[in-house]
C-alpha cells in the first residue's frame, strides 16, 4: 500500500470517511457530544465522520486504540477529563498521555448531576448523604470504570462523605443509566448530557448539580453547595485528539471544522437543551486543548493521590 506522504495528502485531506473513537459505550454522554459535533464537522469537511464506540477500562482502551493508529488524520479520539485523570489513576497506561497525541481542540465542558433511581428513599442531598452513610454496605454507586467522569465524581463524593461504597462499573453511563432507570443500581454522578432527558421524564431522581451556579436547563435543581455539600464542583471538559505525528496542516483543518461546528446553531441549541455550551474559538484550538490537558493532570494529581485511588 502507498506509504503516507504528508504534504500532498494533507492538502487534499480528507479524501475518505474519518473514524472518531468514543472510548465509552454508545448512548452515553461522550457519545452524545461526539455524534453532535461529528455530524456538523463532516458537513464542513465534506467527508463522513463515523463515531466508533470503543469502551472499557474507563476510557483508556479507546484512547490506546487511537494512540496506536496511523497518524493520517483518519482516526480521531473524542475524550473528556478522563484523559487527565487516567494519567494519574493508572500506574501503567498503554500510551504516554502527553506524548501519544496531537491536539485538535476543546469541545465543551459539561456539568454533572447527582442522580438516583426514581424510588430512592432520600428526599434531598443531605438526606442522601445520611442515608448512604447509614446504609454504606447496601448502597450501590454506578460509574463507567476507573478514569470515567462518573468515577471521578463518585470518588470525590466518597471522599467528601468519608465512606467507601460498592461501585458498579459499566462500559459507559449509557448502559449504567439503563440500570438506574430500571432500579438495578441506586445512584450515580453523571453528566447533564445523559441525565437531562431522564430527569425531565421523571425516570430518575436528581439531587444537585456539580456547578457553581444553577444549570439554566435544570432551573429547579440546586447546586451541591446550595444543597449542603460545599466545594463539590467538577466540569467535564471534552477534547478531540489525533495520533502523534498527524501533520499540523491536518489538525489545523480539523480544528477549523470543529470551531465551525461549535457555532452551528443546531449544535449550540442541542448543547443548551442538554445543560452545556460550546467551548470558545480560542479553546477549540490545539493550543487550547494542550494547555487544558497539561494543567488538569497537575490539578487532579494531588486530589487523586490524597484519595488513594489508583488502577493497576
Ligand atoms: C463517564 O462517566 O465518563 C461517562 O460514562 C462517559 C460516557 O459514558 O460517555
Amino acid at each position: 500500500a502507498a506509504g503516507f506522504s504528508g504534504g500532498a495528502a494533507a492538502e487534499d485531506y480528507p479524501t475518505r470517511p474519518i473514524s472518531m473513537v468514543v472510548p465509552f459505550a454508545a448512548g452515553g454522554p461522550t457519545d452524545t457530544v461526539a455524534r453532535l459535533v461529528a455530524e456538523s464537522m463532516s458537513r464542513d469537511l465534506g467527508q463522513q465522520i463515523l463515531v466508533e464506540n470503543v469502551g472499557g477500562a474507563g476510557g483508556t482502551l479507546g484512547a490506546s486504540r487511537v494512540a496506536k493508529s496511523d497518524p493520517d488524520g483518519y482516526t480521531l479520539l473524542l475524550h473528556h477529563i478522563g484523559m487527565a485523570t487516567s494519567a494519574v489513576l493508572y500506574r501503567k497506561l498503554p500510551y504516554d498521555t502527553l506524548n501519544a497525541f496531537e491536539y485538535v481542540g476543546l469541545v465543551t465542558e459539561v456539568p454533572m448531576t447527582i442522580v438516583a433511581r426514581s424510588d430512592f428513599e432520600p428526599a434531598d442531598l443531605k438526606g442522601l448523604i445520611d442515608y448512604v452513610k447509614t446504609n454504606k454496605d447496601k448502597v450501590t454507586l454506578a460509574n463507567a470504570g476507573v478514569g470515567a467522569a462518573s468515577h471521578l465524581c463518585g470518588m470525590l463524593f466518597m471522599s467528601k462523605i468519608g465512606e467507601q461504597l460498592t461501585t458498579v462499573p459499566y462500559k459507559g453511563t449509557g448502559p449504567a443509566m439503563t440500570d438506574l432507570v430500571g432500579k438495578q443500581v441506586d445512584f450515580m454522578c453523571d453528566q447533564t448530557t445523559n441525565t437531562t432527558n431522564q430527569i425531565k421524564g421523571g425516570k430518575i431522581k436528581v439531587y444537585a448539580t456539580t456547578t457553581k451556579d444553577r444549570v439554566a436547563s435544570l432551573p429547579d435543581v440546586p447546586t451541591a453547595a446550595e444543597a449542603g455539600l460545599q466545594d463539590f464542583e467538577v466540569g467535564i471538559w471534552h477534547g478531540v485528539y489525533a495520533p502523534k505525528g498527524t501533520p499540523p496542516e491536518i489538525t489545523a483543518k480539523l480544528s477549523a471544522a470543529l470551531q465551525k461546528a461549535l457555532k452551528d446553531p443546531l449544535v449550540v441549541k442541542r448543547f443548551a437543551d442538554l445543560g452545556t455550551a460550546p467551548s470558545t474559538e480560542a479553546e477549540a484550538t490545539p493550543e487550547g486543548l494542550k494547555t487544558k490537558l497539561t494543567s488538569e493532570i497537575e490539578r487532579w494529581r494531588p486530589v487523586i493521590t490524597a484519595a488513594g485511588v489508583y488502577a493497576d
